[in-house]
């Protein structure tokens, strides 16, 4: 059934110690996309239960699922990327990290106002890249419906940054 197949695709998320740096516990994903069934049942679950119109991708691995789940449920995809990799850029949310600050960049003629999106990723760790992305939708007139992340990395308690928003995430550690 749809919980074992989800428990099995869970057991593939791989632990990397000591990435990207000393002491840093890495969870990759790249298995459970290699693996053909654990893929499919994971890009199912993170459509479900959502409504929406168009799914919103959040680079890198957020292409990967988010792509999948647009696919697989009949919308458009728009990916949100990094600084300096869009011809044309419609909007632009800076924000800190830990150390330092990241953004995110909307590209032009991409989201349309009054579109339900559902953003997607691999991981939700301090919440900062989700709630980033959820400015970058609303900004653009477009409805933040909700998340839909893999993996939710509990001690950093990334819902804080999100908490009165949908999000789901299919396993937690
Ligand atoms: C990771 C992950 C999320 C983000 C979560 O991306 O894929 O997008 O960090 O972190 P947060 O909840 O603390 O904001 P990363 O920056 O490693 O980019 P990549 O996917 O391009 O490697």
């Amino acid at each position: 059934d749809l919980d074992a197949e989800l428990g099995r695709a869970a057991g593939l998320v791989r632990e990397v110690p000591d990435f990207p740096e000393p002491g840093v516990l890495f969870r990759d994903i790249g298995p459970v996309l290699a693996d053909r069934d654990a893929f499919r049942v994971v890009v199912d679950a993170l459509g479900r239960s959502h409504t929406f119109d168009v799914v919103v991708g959040i680079e890198a691995r957020g292409f990967l699922l988010g792509a999948a789940v647009a696919h697989a449920y009949g919308t458009g995809f728009v990916g949100l990327r990094k600084p300096g990799k869009l011809p044309a850029v419609a909007d632009r949310v800076d924000y800190a990290l830990e150390y330092g600050t990241a953004a995110l960049e909307l590209p032009a003629e991409s989201l349309i106002a009054g579109q339900r999106a559902l953003v997607v990723d691999d991981v939700l760790a301090t919440g900062g890249t989700l709630a980033a992305s959820r400015k970058l939708v609303e900004r653009a007139g477009a409805e933040a419906v909700g998340a839909s992340l893999v993996l939710e990395l509990s001690p950093l308690d990334g819902r804080q940054a999100v908490s009165d928003w949908n999000v789901r995430t299919l396993f937690t550690t």
